[in-house]
């Protein structure tokens, strides 16, 4: 059986520019995959993302059972239902529903890998059932969202942590961000800690206050969380 090929992304490349038969992991630790994967936990029914706010209170006024979620400037914004915490998407507020995501820079990634077959919700909260979902896999894009478009330590950080799994097993690493990405592989629990709340933008947001900070501590939390997410059904379906 051939090897897998994993290829990273370190920003979000165009809008549904990776390849249809591929296998995408859209990451962006903090928030919004760490989010999104508690969301989907929930029973959220589906993730539909956009790069605008305006399109996804567009899309929720005409989508009945649809809340629009997401942020700018970490907070929710003006309209939408749900911002970008993993607190706020309980199972009362999320179940069923289809949830309508613009954040600033984790649904650019989501964007990216929207045309692919299979879509995952990539974080180190549910990294080794993210692993395991997606060991079987022939053609892996891990995508990570980057900050305003340039790298985010915490994304190469997470991908990286997964490549180096996948490579463990035999994968090959097909392009030079996927060997960037395996040198900054997180050895354990402890260092990926150390990163997300180490990192630029873990410091921004728990400079925000105490919620935030609580939001930072769990997206730094390996596998506080066993089983992989998916984006839903007919995810990519947009109208
Ligand atoms: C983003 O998508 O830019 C982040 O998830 C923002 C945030 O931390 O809320």
């Amino acid at each position: 059986m051939t090897a897998a090929r994993v290829r990273v992304a370190l920003v979000p490349p165009a809008p549904g520019s990776l390849p249809a038969d591929a296998c995408a992991v859209a990451i962006d630790v903090l928030r919004a995959t760490s989010s999104l994967t508690v969301a989907r936990l929930n029973g959220a029914a589906r993730v539909v993302p956009f790069a605008t706010t305006s399109e996804a209170i567009a899309f929720r006024d005409r989508t009945p059972g649809t809340l629009a979620c997401g942020e700018r400037e970490g907070r929710i914004v003006p309209g939408f239902d749900l911002g970008n915490s993993p607190a706020e998407f309980t199972r009362e507020r999320v179940a069923g529903k289809t949830l309508a995501f613009a954040s600033t820079n984790g649904s650019r990634a989501l964007v990216a890998a929207s045309r692919c077959k299979r879509k995952f919700l990539g974080s180190f909260a549910a990294l080794t059932s993210t692993v395991k979902a997606i060991e079987n896999e022939r053609d892996i894009w891990l995508v990570c969202a980057g900050k305003l478009g340039r790298f985010a330590l915490e994304d190469a950080a997470c991908a990286g942590t997964i490549v180096a799994r996948l490579a463990s097993q035999g994968a090959e690493l097909a392009n030079v961000e996927a060997r960037l990405a395996a040198r900054l592989a997180c050895a354990g629990a402890a260092e990926a800690h150390a990163v997300v709340t180490g990192c630029d933008h873990g410091r921004w947001l728990s400079s925000l206050g105490e919620a935030f900070a609580a939001d930072v501590e769990f997206c730094a939390t390996v596998d506080a969380i066993n089983s992989a997410q998916d984006w839903g059904e007919g995810a990519a379906a947009r109208p």
